[in-house]
């Protein structure tokens, strides 16, 4: 990206954001501008967590933004995913697996060609990273559970989910699926709680990481600092914080950003990646195949961070708990994060995924059993929306992580991910791997 086209690239960035969480509404809602600095965000008293994080604030100092994120998404009574379902189109927004059940049912098909392709023997688990409503999980394994070479292998379903009124709607959705089948149904609140296995271990993680903490960097001529939260605005510390030493060190790609830019950096994510990709090659495991879904690119943002509520972009500090914060996936820190560990793949765009793993096929007999013709216009419309070029199907990418070969063996090519060397050790190009801040 040149300097010289910052406002127009600002400008398709947004306006890629709200075509994607408000999909449901986009041609008749129009997101607020968001042309101005965070530094710019008003003051605004609302609610009852925004009196919880003044308090926090005054007792112990300014927060960070990852820290604001925490509060605000998981807060046990007053963050967002702690109050229900915010899904669907009554709810703030609505995801791939919530508009067509091929999302998930490919998702089950590729991991079963993994299972298959690693010899198709032993037990299995399956694992999701922040499954909502249980729609996605769901769709997985009806898919697997069809193909008799699978079915009785499947022996645990463990799922990432730190709001109890989440879980108890996964509960709900999974238990007719595995009833009576021995498969094991259990939940952790993070990653740290799955274990190493000795099943082969399918782990998927859809519109997980865009939820995950972040913390913005600028970077001055003394080096990057951070940005906090205080009083519920954003303010730039003047000094670097502990935060801004360590993190902006743990890539490559952020020593080289020129002065001013300012960065958007997920911890969380590198940590939870790292832990995934060890699970996949632990020593003695079953192996396994793990698959990211989010929105984003291979490159790190600025100026991605947003909230959504009833699918319109709303002000981040506008009553907190009370609307969906996110910010664009760069994947490559999350590939980043695997060095040593796991064997990163591409990402893809959602669109080549699906159509490879056969989108057309299944929509063609989907539509020859659908009832009638309402529900086949339905059926048609959410496959197209999955795979729109203009849309879900070029926003959303898809991240594949395999376990890492034996040395010197050959790198084996994975079905549909492009057989490519991962370039890990270089930097990406700065100026078209940033946003460039608002001057
Ligand atoms: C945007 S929703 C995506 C839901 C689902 N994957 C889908 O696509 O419909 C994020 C999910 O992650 C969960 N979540 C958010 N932050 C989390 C955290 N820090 N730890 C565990 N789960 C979290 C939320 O409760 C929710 O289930």
């Amino acid at each position: 990206m040149q300097r010289t086209s910052i406002s127009s690239s600002r400008r398709t960035v947004l306006e890629m954001v709200s075509r994607t969480r408000c999909r449901a509404a986009s041609s008749s809602i129009r997101p607020r501008p968001q042309n101005r600095s965070y530094a710019d965000s008003p003051t605004i008293a609302g609610g009852k967590l925004a009196q919880i994080i003044r308090d926090s604030i005054r007792a112990t100092g300014p927060i960070p933004i990852s820290r604001y994120m925490q509060f605000c998404l998981s807060h046990p009574t007053e963050g967002y995913y702690s109050k229900g379902d915010v899904f669907g189109r009554q709810g703030d927004f609505i995801t791939s697996p919530e508009i067509s059940q091929i999302f998930g049912e490919l998702v089950g098909v590729y991991f079963l060609t993994r299972y298959l392709a690693k010899g198709g023997k032993g037990p299995v688990r399956v694992i999701e990273l922040g499954p909502g409503r249980g729609t996605l999980m769901d769709d997985v394994l009806r898919t697997l559970l069809n193909f008799p070479t699978i079915a009785d292998k499947i022996k645990e379903v463990h799922l990432v989910e730190n709001s109890l009124k989440m879980q108890k709607l996964q509960g709900e959705k999974l238990a007719a699926r595995i009833d009576g089948r021995g498969i094991d149904l259990k939940w952790s609140d993070m990653v740290d709680g799955i274990e190493d296995s000795d099943a082969f271990t399918m782990v998927v993680a859809h519109e997980f990481f865009d939820a995950m903490p972040i913390n913005l960097f600028e970077k001055r001529e003394d080096g990057l600092s951070t940005s906090k939260n205080a009083g519920l605005r954003l303010a730039i510390s003047r000094t670097p914080t502990p935060l801004s030493t360590v993190l902006p060190a743990t890539s490559p790609r952020f020593a080289k950003l020129p002065i001013g830019s300012r960065i958007e950096i997920a911890q969380e994510s590198f940590k939870i990646t790292r832990r995934l990709g060890e699970i996949i090659s632990a020593k003695g495991g079953g192996g396994g195949a793990g698959l990211i879904v989010d929105y984003g690119g291979d490159r790190a943002y600025g100026q991605s961070f947003r909230a959504f509520r009833d699918h319109k972009i709303v002000d981040v500090f506008d009553e907190p708990g009370s609307s969906d914060l996110t910010a664009n996936v760069d994947f490559a820190y999350l590939r980043e994060s695997l060095k040593g560990v796991a064997r990163p793949l591409s990402p893809i765009p959602q669109s080549q995924f699906l159509l490879s793993l056969g989108l057309q096929a299944r929509l063609t007999s989907l539509l020859a059993s659908a009832p009638n013709d309402a529900r086949r216009e339905d059926m048609r419309k959410g496959a197209k929306r999955l795979i729109d070029s203009t849309g879900m199907g070029s926003e959303y990418q898809v991240m594949g992580i395999e376990p890492l070969g034996a040395a010197g063996e050959a790198e084996e090519e994975v079905y549909p991910f492009p057989a490519r060397a991962e370039v890990l050790s270089e930097p990406v190009d700065v100026q078209s791997g940033v946003d460039i801040p608002v001057g």
